[in-house]
């Protein structure tokens, strides 16, 4: 089953596809973490990508669109995947499709989680994660069970993303209007576009998506 979640910055898509990598025994591919270990390894497209993410532009189509391909096509991947922050142009749409003709196989399920606008700096300021095991967790809306200790790996380091600033967000939310907006329409006209409400409980979404994907949405 090959899915994509589509959604502007802080609309869960990270959060959901970790759940549905659990459930469905896909992986999550995040382009944004991909490139995330880039930076943390300090190769050259890392080094492109620090500044590029600090000033929440996008990176090169033609960049984003070889790292997919080359993942796609690994052993984890055999049956199905969950796409997360790609593709994020009409160009990288177009390119996917074509890529994965080509493979032999194509798109099962795009699912746009909407969210209000408003909520999503909110959402996107007070996110954290483990430092070890990379658990997400928000200062209001999913605190560990335990204060300072993961629920997972039982870690008491935790990190921000440096992107992850008000000034950044306003950058990542204007990029995904102008850029990444635009491939609605374009998997709208192939009648593959799906919609759940990004607004509600976190638990809630997931029992939405998993509901399309199970066939009943
Ligand atoms: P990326 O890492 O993809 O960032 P993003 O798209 O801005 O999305 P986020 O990760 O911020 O949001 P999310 O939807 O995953 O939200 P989450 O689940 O964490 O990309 C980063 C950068 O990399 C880009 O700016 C760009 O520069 C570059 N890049 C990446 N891919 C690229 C591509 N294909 N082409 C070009 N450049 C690319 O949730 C957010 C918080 O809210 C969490 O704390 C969570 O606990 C909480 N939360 C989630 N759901 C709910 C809910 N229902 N109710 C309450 N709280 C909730
Ligand atoms: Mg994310
Ligand atoms: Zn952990």
């Amino acid at each position: 089953m090959n899915i994509i979640l589509l959604g502007p910055p802080g609309a869960g898509k990270g959060t959901q596809a970790k759940r549905l990598e659990d459930a469905y025994g896909i992986p999550q591919l995040s382009t944004g973490d991909m490139l995330r270990e880039a930076v943390t390894s300090g190769s050259e497209i890392g080094q492109k990508a620090k500044q590029v993410m600090d000033a929440g532009e996008l990176m090169p189509d033609g960049l984003m669109v070889k790292m997919i391909e080359d993942r796609i096509q690994q052993k984890d991947c055999a049956k199905g995947f969950i796409l997360d922050g790609f593709p994020r142009t009409v160009a990288q749409a177009e390119a996917l499709d074509e890529m994965l003709a080509r493979l032999g196989t194509g798109l099962d399920h795009v699912i746009e989680l909407k969210v209000d606008e408003e909520a999503l700096v909110e959402r996107i300021v007070g996110r954290y994660a483990c430092a070890r095991c990379g658990a997400g967790y928000h200062d209001m809306f999913q605190k560990p069970k335990v204060d300072g200790v993961c629920d997972y790996c039982g870690a008491t380091q935790f990190k921000r993303r440096p992107d992850d600033n008000e000034e950044t967000v306003r950058a990542r939310m204007e990029a995904y209007r102008d850029q990444t907006a635009p491939i609605l329409p374009y998997y709208k006209e192939k009648s593959i576009l799906k919609q759940v409400d990004g607004m509600a409980d976190i638990d809630e979404v997931t029992t939405e998506l998993k509901k399309i994907l199970n066939g009943g949405g």
